[in-house]
């Protein structure tokens, strides 16, 4: 293993995914470029400066590629092109150069179970017959009952409603397709030799243009059981059984030959190509699979993010996290935000927090939203998940301290869950709202002075306050406090990837040592917490307790 300098900065050259601190950027919502109130690349380029003083070390982009965006960008037109609201190819280029040049490395992201319906083969599956090899890149099957009316079986998608959309077949009702998502997402038949081969000629159109990496969407849903079969649904609740260890459609054995081929690709390049799954599997043990030393290199961890803010069940995830990746040689990761769940200053600024809350449904109405108790949370967990060996995630808006806006009008709602839950379901779009960068009124910088459009979703008015500008020489904000961590992360020679060990504590107390040096200590509990004794404290997620005290709901990181 290698060492080199990358910009000034010290990185291992053919581990360096072992530990880094991934930014996430989606890109729709980071910022706008041309004023059409959608982010895009040249917004990207122009706000790189933000992403090196914050002191990460890559960055993933959610998909840019063309799109009718039936689902933010997930439903994808053209693998091999971007979307022209996002910008060009030489646009994307450049910016991969610019972002190396910053020491940033550069993932993108892989949509593998599904395309978009206006994909060139889903298009040419339409045009062709039953039972023809076009249709066979799909699964196209007839449907069930008299006259084929029912869906051939009795799949849910995850967005509501049934995984299956009937088409016309010479102007009469025909065949009928799946789709584990939005109906504008079918997916793809992954025992057909041709998606096989696309795929790795995509990673590989990609990879030869400097891309360092993918994440991988829907990881554990590519293989489908032979003949798919019933489910076996609760015909009140609609909902399978919890766990099963033969599901239908997630996390069959069939996935982990797919991502062998993948990783063959990755490592015909001299720099090594990075994967990262998304994999939500039943238990650690299942994940630890994907992680074997010749599949991906990382997987997201989700346990960590759906533990609810209390020392037993962090705890448990960190322990179960960290000795399944062990088992395998893997590297951990850690998150707490995404595209996908509620900002986790909104899930931790409950009083109580039930580790659900990936919806905002799952969040209980009362007590309210308490936005200064989840800020102080959301700094406590930043110290936490940035003092644990392996790598981190930090979704854009993060280090602004962004919480979720639950009252966008139901108009402006563009999550496919809204409508496909029969507006039960608000979906994911309060996460994802613009990020404000300046000024005092919306759009807060996002899209330059001037422009035509407002941003695609409505800022709320508070915004003005957490704005980068607003944040960046305030001592006491969540900018700061990001900035001095992972600053400190890069300097301190236990963090990162190493050992770690748990130090004794009293109930409601986190306390580990990382290497010799090194300790954390996070209060969970509703008292002061007594430090190490003879500890210095090098940071802290809250003001200083004195007298050796972490008050509740912080953290400190200690030079024992
Ligand atoms: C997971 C992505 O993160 C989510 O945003 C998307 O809706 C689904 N996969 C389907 O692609
Ligand atoms: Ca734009």
């Amino acid at each position: 293993m290698g060492t080199a300098e990358v910009a000034g900065q010290r990185t291992d050259v053919e581990t360096w995914w072992r530990d880094a601190v991934v930014y996430q950027l989606y890109i729709r919502s980071f910022a706008d470029g041309n004023g059409d109130g959608i982010g895009d690349i040249a917004g990207i380029r122009a706000r790189l400066g933000h992403l090196r003083d914050l002191g990460v070390d890559a960055v993933w982009i959610n998909p840019w590629y063309p799109s009718p965006m039936a689902d933010g960008g997930y439903d994808v037109a053209d693998y091999r092109a971007v979307e022209p609201m996002f910008g060009t190819g030489e646009e994307a280029a450049a910016l991969v150069d610019e972002a190396h040049a910053l020491g940033l490395r550069v993932i993108l992201d892989i949509v593998p179970n599904h395309s978009s319906d206006q994909h060139a083969w889903f298009r040419e599956a339409l045009a062709a017959a039953p039972g023809s090899p076009e249709r066979s890149r799909y699964h196209f099957r007839p449907g069930r009952g008299p006259g084929g009316d029912e869906p051939p079986n009795d799949w849910r998608s995850v967005f509501g409603g049934p995984a299956w959309s009937r088409v016309t077949d010479d102007g009469r009702p025909g065949e009928w397709y799946l789709h584990l998502f939005d109906a504008a997402q079918p997916d793809f038949n992954w025992s057909d030799p041709r998606v096989q081969e696309e795929f790795e000629s995509i990673l590989r159109f990609w990879f030869d243009r400097g891309v360092d990496g993918f994440r991988i969407d829907v990881a554990h849903g590519l293989v489908k059981s032979d003949g798919l079969p019933d489910l076996g649904l609760d015909e009140q609740t609609m909902l399978g059984p919890v766990e099963r260890s033969d599901h239908p459609h997630w996390d069959r054995d069939g996935v982990h030959d797919i991502f062998r081929a993948w990783r063959r690709v990755a490592d015909s390049y001299a720099q090594p190509r990075v994967f990262v799954g998304e994999a939500w599997v039943d238990s650690p043990e299942r994940l630890a699979r994907y992680l074997r030393s010749d599949e991906l290199h990382t997987a997201f961890n989700f346990d960590f993010l759906r533990a609810p803010w209390e020392a037993p069940a962090l705890r448990q995830a960190i322990d179960h996290s960290l000795d399944t990746v062990a088992a395998v040689g893997a590297a951990a990761t850690w998150v707490l935000s995404n595209h996908d769940v509620v900002r986790h200053v909104s899930r931790l600024g409950r009083p109580a927090t039930n580790g659900a809350g990936h919806s905002l449904t799952d969040l209980a109405p009362a007590p309210a939203f308490d936005r200064e108790l989840g800020r102080r949370r959301a700094r406590a967990a930043a110290l936490l998940m940035f003092a644990l060996p392996g790598g981190a995630y930090v979704y854009q808006g993060d280090e602004l301290g962004l919480w979720e806006v639950e009252d966008l009008p139901d108009e402006v709602l563009q999550d496919p869950t809204w409508t496909r839950s029969g507006h039960t379901d608000r979906g994911r779009d309060g996460c994802r709202v613009p990020l404000p960068w300046s000024g005092t009124t919306p759009p807060f910088g996002f899209s330059p002075a001037g422009a035509h459009a407002a941003p695609w979703l409505p800022q709320p008015a508070d915004f003005a306050a957490v704005t980068v500008e607003a944040q960046v020489d305030d001592p006491e904000s969540m900018l700061s406090l990001y900035r001095a961590a992972l600053a400190l992360r890069h300097e301190h020679p236990a963090l990162g990837d190493g050992p770690f060990t748990w130090l004794p504590s009293e109930p409601g107390v986190l306390a580990f040592a990382r290497g010799a040096g090194f300790a954390c200590v996070v209060n969970l509990s509703d008292g002061p917490a007594q430090l190490p004794a003879g500890a210095r404290v090098l940071l802290g997620s809250g003001p200083d307790a004195g007298d050796g005290m972490v008050p509740p709901d912080a953290a400190v990181w200690l030079a024992v």
